[in-house]
């Protein structure tokens, strides 16, 4: 979709939104190594998530896109050759004196706030940053960004913000080839080519959660125990679910320790030999039950899937994040560690 001479930074903050970050980062280099449109830059979101990456011998240029605090990780970033982000004058000023003990002019992105309301520097008094870093002989100012706050949602608001940071690059002598020059996140880079300027940051489409991308991850779990249920008998904590007629329950080896959610209880579906089952009761902390009565098919050891395809059904992130409420980032975020990940390439 992008002009090739678009760069692109992978967002692979929060462990690649739960698919694994050094796994996807290490597929992502060997891909630009094929000579395929891949990352030019990854995004992270602390020292800690980039430290992880380079010691997984990831290579590419790495921009940490949370604000730091402890300013003192300034050095660290430094060590581990990570591109911090700085938010105010005091950011640029602890960056700076980190340079000068070092001997070094560190590289750092500046963040613009034009309407966000998170971190970053107001579009409107930008200046005093901008001319504190170029004259600093400490810190050296490669990237300037913002953040749309609803580019899926208001292009009112997203033109506004548009406008607001053009203007800012404007009053600051900033220009395309002088300085990297980026805002668009995925939702922008569908609705609002405009603002692709020279780098766009994108973690939603790349791991398909946008309609019409192709979804990465599938999340799996088995059934471990199968039982009848009578009329009249309850199922797990709080006995919330009471069967007004027998049923076949099986209860499946994933819980809300795993990242399904417990919010689901009674209102989640998965699917089990391709067809939906409700997930009935309270999901506990390892384990939930689901009603398979009309999947004769259901065993011991038969997957359950409940995010992915399986025959011609299918239940995507963001039908699971409606099942608890959220949406489907939240969703991946929250697949916890213990559940092991799993990669075909
Ligand atoms: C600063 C910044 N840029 C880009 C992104 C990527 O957003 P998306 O995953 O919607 O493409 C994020 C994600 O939260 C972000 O915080």
């Amino acid at each position: 979709m992008l002009p090739a001479k678009v760069k692109i930074l992978f967002v692979v903050k929060a462990n690649a939104y739960g698919h694994g970050a050094a796994p996807l980062a290490k597929e992502a280099e060997r891909l630009r190594l094929k000579g395929e449109p891949s990352a030019d830059f990854f995004g992270v979101s602390s020292v800690e998530e980039g430290a992880a990456l380079r010691k997984a011998k990831i290579k590419t240029p790495i921009l940490i896109l949370g604000s730091l605090y402890p300013f003192e990780s300034f050095l660290e970033a430094a060590r581990l050759n990570l591109i911090p982000t700085v938010a105010s004058l005091e950011g640029a000023r602890q960056l700076s004196a980190a340079g000068l003990k070092i001997k070094k002019r560190l590289a750092a992105h500046l963040k613009i706030d034009t309407g966000m309301g998170r971190v970053g520097v107001s579009h409107k008094n930008a200046f005093e940053v901008v001319d504190f870093l170029s004259k600093s002989r400490g810190a050296a100012l490669t990237g300037i960004y913002t953040h749309f706050s609803s580019a899926d949602s208001d292009s009112g608001y997203t033109r506004l913000q548009i406008e607001r940071f053009n203007k800012a690059l404007k009053n600051n002598g900033l220009k395309n080839g002088k300085i990297l020059i980026h805002a668009s996140n995925s939702a922008a880079v569908l609705n609002h080519p405009e603002a692709n300027y020279e780098m766009v940051r994108v973690g939603g489409v790349l791991y398909g959660l946008w309609p019409g991308f192709k979804p990465l991850l599938s999340f799996k779990a088995r059934i471990v125990f199968i039982k009848k249920m009578e009329k009249g008998a309850s199922v797990s904590y709080g006995r919330t679910f009471r069967a007004r007629k027998p049923l076949r329950i099986a209860t499946v080896c994933v819980g809300y320790a795993d990242g399904a959610p417990r919010a689901e209880s009674n209102k989640g579906e998965v699917l089990v030999e391709g067809r939906r089952c409700k997930i009935i009761g309270t999901v506990t902390m390892d384990m939930l039950m689901i009603d398979v009565t009309g999947v004769s098919g259901a065993r011991v050891g038969s997957e359950v899937v409940l995010i992915g395809e399986e025959g011609k059904e299918q239940i995507s992130a963001s039908e699971a994040a409606g099942f608890s409420g959220t949406i489907s980032y939240e969703t991946l975020c929250a697949i916890s560690q213990r559940v092991p990940r799993v990669y075909h390439w």
